[in-house]
């Protein structure tokens, strides 16, 4: 990060255009290290600069890095159409800042999603040559017997795909639950995997992506928190920005 002037350090922290962030300092609703600044023109080394707007503290961040427990009934895509967006779940200046998710979990399916401003770190953590495998719990309809578990790990057609789909790994949780875990990231592909396995899935939530589990982010259905680089480190060697 450098030395910036005010206006255009809270535009880049996604507080609005350079003349909204203007009128903020303007009325004194900026403070830094207890003193309000009203001059925009004052420059600030952004590298460790927290301030404070309406009260609130936030830490200057070149990019961020986001991990949400997705609850149900919000959409991942960016133009949201039959439930509200994703990023009406975070603070507006996310959106101000292009902050996108990370991959699509389906509208319905609960669970770790990642959300990000920075493009490489999307575009590496999204490709498919970096095999990062996600894991699902998934709830069946019907029980989950050993056959169900050597189908989906010897891998299962689904119509569109040229090549069968193996489960890097699978295991039962109980009668109605497995966990199931997939490198792949194709549309609906753990709701078709099993239903081309003769099963159905009922309920979808993603644990866990790479090493980084949502159990150890504690957040509640809804909640969302920054990931730091030692937890980027746990989605996939070499991914952190
Ligand atoms: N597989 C699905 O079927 N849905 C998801 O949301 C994610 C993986």
């Amino acid at each position: 990060m450098s030395k910036q002037t005010l206006d255009r350090i809270l535009q880049s922290q996604g507080f609005g255009t350079r003349k909204r962030c203007r009128q903020l300092i303007a009325h004194g609703e900026v403070t830094i290290a207890g003193e309000t600044v009203m001059d925009y023109r004052v420059s600030f080394e952004t590298t460790g600069l927290s301030f404070k707007l309406f009260d609130e503290a936030w830490a200057c961040r070149e990019h961020v890095y986001i991990a949400l427990n997705k609850p149900a009934n919000f959409e991942c895509s960016r133009k949201a159409s039959h439930h509200p967006g994703v990023l009406s779940l975070l603070p507006e200046q996310f959106t101000w800042r292009d902050v996108q998710p990370v991959g699509r979990l389906d509208h319905d399916t609960t669970g770790l999603l990642l959300m990000s401003d920075d493009g490489p770190f999307i575009h590496a953590q999204s490709s498919p040559k970096r095999h990062v495998p996600k894991v699902y719990i998934a709830a069946t309809h019907d029980p989950v017997t050993p056959e169900l578990i050597e189908h989906l790990l010897s891998g299962v057609q689904l119509h569109d795909e040229p090549a069968p789909l193996a489960a890097v790994s699978c295991r039962a949780l109980d009668r109605h639950h497995l966990e199931i875990v997939l490198e792949q990231g194709k549309y609906h592909q753990v709701k078709r995997m099993l239903a081309a396995a003769g099963n159905h899935c009922s309920a979808l939530q993603r644990s866990a992506i790479g090493l980084l589990t949502l159990e150890s982010l504690g957040l509640k259905e809804g909640e969302w928190c920054y990931l730091e680089e030692d937890q980027r480190n746990l989605l996939v060697p070499g991914t952190s920005g």
